[in-house]
């Protein structure tokens, strides 16, 4: 998929009420997004299909919803508040500080805008003819300035990932970066800055300084004893929590793939020391299971293993999707030792541990986490369901052909014209249909330019009622994907909705 495709799919986000900018009357808000009618419902069912999975289908996982607010020792013991970081830079003759990665970001920016008035010269140049997607890829002077962008970006990446600060210090020296204040290149050394946003607790104690979470699993870990003990939860048992995580992320770009303000949705699985790798092995495998009963083409997906473990992990892998821009991380499954419950039963100074009566003893559970971020997840479904089809007439249509499960109206009713009591019997349909199934209802334009909206919007299926309707009590039932047409009793519509559209079918394909 090319540059261009994300472009369209970021755009029809837009245009059909899933995705917009935060705070777009205000121009935005950097790396924060809002989800529109259409996503709120793509986003809430794509989480419910991820609840139903744990919650539902295990009678050991239970839910949790934590606080977003949490003791700050919380994030002491769980090693954010001293390891959590993004690289920072002052420069000494202004004294001002900024982050070092978004000064060469503002520096990429200049190479964009080069891009971009290229573009314009080249459309105003050759008119109708001008085709954008070719020139981007064959111009030399683009070609030279994202090659300039893409040098910037790998040497950020490969900077942080290997800890190399000194590296992402002589990048800025190396371009030439001045400070806007000052205008000067008198920069210091680049030093780590922590992710964690902070605000107060209290209006009166500047001291009470709290964080926003970073991700939702600490708020399970802290909980483990009161759900195990009230729950009565034998080993093995997992909790399982869906809810805002908030990161002052180093490089905020792809649209909804890397946000400060983002869903998680995490289970942390509680088992016997030396059953992790059992574990670990089955959750790995149920969460493919997961991903692929969503019907996406299976090339699209793969497991990267971790090489280099973090210090408390004994074996992770992160599931990876190939976004437009390439194969990307969407969820992470860790085994996390006793780390987790060991630190807090050290910071904390509570014993937090498992009595096995079996056993007769006392231990600190392990844990294997899965984590997936709920945005992500939404965005390989719009990526993997987003299509512009050349019709038989040549005309296009733009269609998500997104899993009907997840899809945010199951059904749109439309009577063919305003009058002779087509829409009273539509509505008749739609008030019937509703109890089960959101359904959309809509009379105004052609029938045509209906149908193309709920292709748009991913509506698996369209209901029309006709004059023919009024007489024969049915209903032409029309296919998203197919376009295929047939003619059904009403009566019958509700049965043919439940067989296509329902959860429990997808859920069935994970046992
Ligand atoms: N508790 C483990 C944990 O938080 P992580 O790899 O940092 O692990 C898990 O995050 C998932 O959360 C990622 O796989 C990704 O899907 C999502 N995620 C992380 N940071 C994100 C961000 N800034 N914006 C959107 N999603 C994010």
């Amino acid at each position: 998929m090319s540059e261009q495709v994300f472009k369209n799919i970021i755009a029809h986000c837009k245009e059909y009420g899933f995705v917009f900018q935060s705070s777009e009357i205000y121009d935005g808000l950097s790396a924060v997004y809002d989800y529109g009618q259409n996503g709120v419902e793509l986003k809430r069912n794509i989480r419910e299909y991820w609840w139903k999975s744990m919650v539902q289908m295990h009678e050991n996982i239970v839910g949790l919803d934590a606080a977003i607010f949490m003791h700050p020792k919380v994030w002491k013991a769980s090693g954010h508040v001293d390891g959590f970081n993004d690289p920072m830079i002052d420069n000494k003759d202004s004294k001002k500080r900024y982050r070092a990665d978004v000064l060469l970001e503002e520096y990429q920016e200049k190479y964009r805008k080069k891009i971009q008035k290229d573009v314009e010269k080249g459309r105003s140049r050759f008119g109708d003819d001008f085709d954008e997607e070719q020139f981007l890829a064959t111009n030399p002077n683009v070609l030279r300035n994202k090659e300039k962008i893409d040098y910037i970006d790998n040497v950020i990446k490969d900077s942080l990932d290997a800890g190399d600060l000194n590296r992402i210090r002589d990048l800025i020296l190396e371009l030439g970066i001045v400070c806007p204040i000052s205008g000067t290149k008198n920069w210091t050394e680049v030093r780590q800055f922590n992710l964690m946003y902070s605000t107060q607790m209290s209006a009166t104690d500047d001291e009470a300084e709290i964080y926003l979470r970073p991700e939702t699993a600490q708020g399970i870990f802290v909980n483990y004893l009161n759900v195990q003990k009230t729950g009565r939860m034998k080993l093995p048992f997992g909790i399982a929590q869906t809810g805002k995580a908030f990161r002052n992320e180093i490089i905020a770009r792809q649209f909804i793939m890397r946000m400060k303000e983002f869903e998680q949705m995490e289970m942390q699985f509680f088992v016997k020391p030396g059953e992790e790798m059992e574990w670990y092995n089955y959750w790995k495998d149920q969460r493919s299971k997961w991903h692929h009963s969503l019907g996406a083409n299976p090339g699209h997906y793969r497991f990267h293993d971790h090489v280099k473990l973090a210090h408390y992990a004994n074996a992770a892998v992160d599931i990876e999707y190939e976004f437009p821009f390439g194969f990307k991380e969407v969820e992470g499954i860790h085994s996390r030792t006793d780390f987790d419950l060991g630190r807090h039963a050290e910071f904390s100074g509570k014993k937090i541990q498992y009595f096995d009566p079996e056993e007769n003893k006392n231990f600190t559970p392990f844990v294997v986490e899965t984590s997936i971020g709920l945005d992500r997840m939404f965005l390989v479904v719009i990526c993997e369901s987003f299509r512009t089809e050349r019709l038989e007439n040549g005309e296009t249509r733009d269609v998500l052909a997104i899993h009907p499960a997840l899809a945010p109206f199951k059904a749109a009713i439309l009577p063919l014209t305003r009058k002779d009591g087509l829409p009273e019997m539509a509505r008749k349909i739609m008030n019937e249909l509703k109890f089960d199934f959101s359904c959309y209802y809509e009379e105004k334009d052609s029938i045509g330019k209906r149908y193309r909206r709920q292709d748009a919007i991913g509506t698996p299926y369209c209901v029309t009622v006709d004059h023919d309707s009024l007489v024969n009590n049915d209903v032409t039932i029309r296919h998203r994907d197919t376009m295929e047409q047939r003619r059904v009793k009403i009566s019958e519509l509700s049965e043919i909705l439940k067989q296509e559209v329902s959860m429990n079918n997808l859920l069935r394909t994970l046992s």
